[in-house]
This record gives structure tokens, sequence and C-alpha cells, in this order.
């Protein structure tokens, strides 16, 4: 029995545009996304920012977080859970999420700001791994990374690497004095026009450091 080879192109490699690229089966509301970013088939970012370069891949959840550039974030990663009111004589969603209930014509705009004030800040060069949860009001540095399946409960300070439940830190991505650089030099801000001149200079940490350095 002859065996028959099947190629389906993935909509997500094809080359990326300037606009955002969203997933036909994705959800973006009330939220900026910046340029050259994309959004994985079935994720969900709701009133949140994602600046250029950055990405998420499949069914990744995103409330309320501001997300700088060049961010990596893997597929079922999810950033920003919502709290239920545990304060409230019943957790159900029924108490602030009112008109889908039939119990009121306006929804508790009061449990949403709470919500809203407890945003996820993630900044430049991150990479959050496959299926990590980061908790409501964490920030996260530039450069650090998150491991697979981490549940982030506090602060995570730049370029510094944590995994496990609650993540810790394991160790740090560059030497400090390195990092600190990294964080001067910000090339995350840097124009389309020197990133395409810079570009092969990404390939090497310590001439990079050497030829952009800001004392
Ligand atoms: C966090 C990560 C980057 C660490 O890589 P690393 O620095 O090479 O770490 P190591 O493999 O040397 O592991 C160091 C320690 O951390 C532990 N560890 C590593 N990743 C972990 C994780 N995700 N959760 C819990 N512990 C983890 C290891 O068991 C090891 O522990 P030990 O010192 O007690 O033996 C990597 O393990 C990871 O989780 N990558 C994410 C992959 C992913 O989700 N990709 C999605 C595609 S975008």
């Amino acid at each position: 029995m002859a065996l028959t080879y099947v190629h389906r192109e993935s909509r997500r490699r094809g080359p990326l545009t300037r606009e955002p690229n969203i997933d036909e089966s994705a959800v973006v509301q009330r939220s900026h996304l910046g340029e050259w970013t994309a959004v994985g088939a079935r994720s969900r970012i709701m009133e949140s920012t994602m600046d250029d370069y950055s990405y998420c891949v499949d069914e990744a959840i995103i409330h309320y977080a501001q997300i700088g550039k060049f961010c990596n974030i893997a597929s079922h990663a999810c950033i920003n859970p919502g709290n239920h009111p545990m304060w409230r004589v019943t957790l159900h969603h029924a108490t602030y999420r009112r008109v889908a209930y039939g119990f009121d014509e306006t929804d508790d705009a009061a449990f949403f700001d709470w919500r809203r004030s407890h945003p996820v800040v993630i900044g430049h060069d991150v990479w959050i791994g496959h299926g990590a949860t980061i908790m409501p009001g964490v920030t996260i540095g530039n450069g650090a990374v998150v491991g697979s399946g981490a549940v982030v409960t506090k602060d995570v300070p730049s370029y510094t690497i944590v995994a496990g439940v609650p993540a810790k830190p394991i160790r740090e991505r560059f030497p400090r004095e390195m990092a600190e650089k990294l964080e001067r030099i910000a090339w995350w801000d840097w124009t389309r026009e020197q990133l395409e001149e810079r570009f092969a200079d990404f390939g090497e940490l310590e001439s990079f450091i050497e030829k952009y350095a800001i004392s």
C-alpha cells in the first residue's frame, strides 16, 4: 500500500507582517498589539498590551497584562488568571457576571476594577515556558525566563531563570554585570533600521556588549 505524504503549511510559520498577525481562531479584546506581533490559535487576550515582536503560541490566556517587546510566550501559558471573590458568600461568578445570569442589568464594575488593579507586567526579551502561570500582580524583569509548568507568585528580577511551583530562581541567565549592560543598551528600543543593520551582531554576547555598551 502506498503511503501518502501530507504536508500542511502552518499559517503562523508563513512570513509575518508588520501589522499584528492574529490567528483567525484567537480572540483579542480591548487590547493593543505592536508591530510584528503574533497570536497563536485559540489564544485569548483581554485588556492587555503586547509590544513589538512579542508573540504567544497556541491557547495562551492573557488578561490585564503589559507585555514588553521581543517576548516569547509558549503555548498554554496563562498570564493573570482572575481570582474569584473569596470573601463573598459565594465564589461563583454569577455575583459579578450578573447580566449573563439574569440577576441584574449591569455587571459588577467594581469587581472587574479590582482585577484590573492587579496587572501582570512583563519586561522585554522574556521567555515564558509552556503551560506556565503568572499570577495577578507579578512583575517579570527584562530578559527573564520562566520554566515550563511554573507558577510564578512573586516578582522575577531581570535576567533570572525561575522554575517550579511556586517558582524559585534556578540560576542567572548571564553574570549580573553583563545583564546590567544589556539593560542599559536596551536594544529592544532600537528602530527597525538599526535592528536590520546590527542584526548579525546578536549572534555573540560578549562582542555585542563590547560594541554597544553604554557607560
Ligand atoms: C527553565 C529552563 C529554561 C531551564 O533550563 P536550564 O538552565 O538548562 O536548566 P537545567 O535543565 O540545567 O535544570 C536546572 C535545575 O532546574 C530544574 N528545572 C529545569 N526546568 C524546570 C522546570 N520547568 N520546572 C521545574 N524544575 C525545572 C532541573 O530539574 C534542575 O534541577 P536540579 O538542579 O535539582 O537537578 C528549562 O528547563 C525550561 O523549562 N524551558 C522551557 C521550555 C518550553 O516551555 N518551551 C516552550 C517552547 S517556546
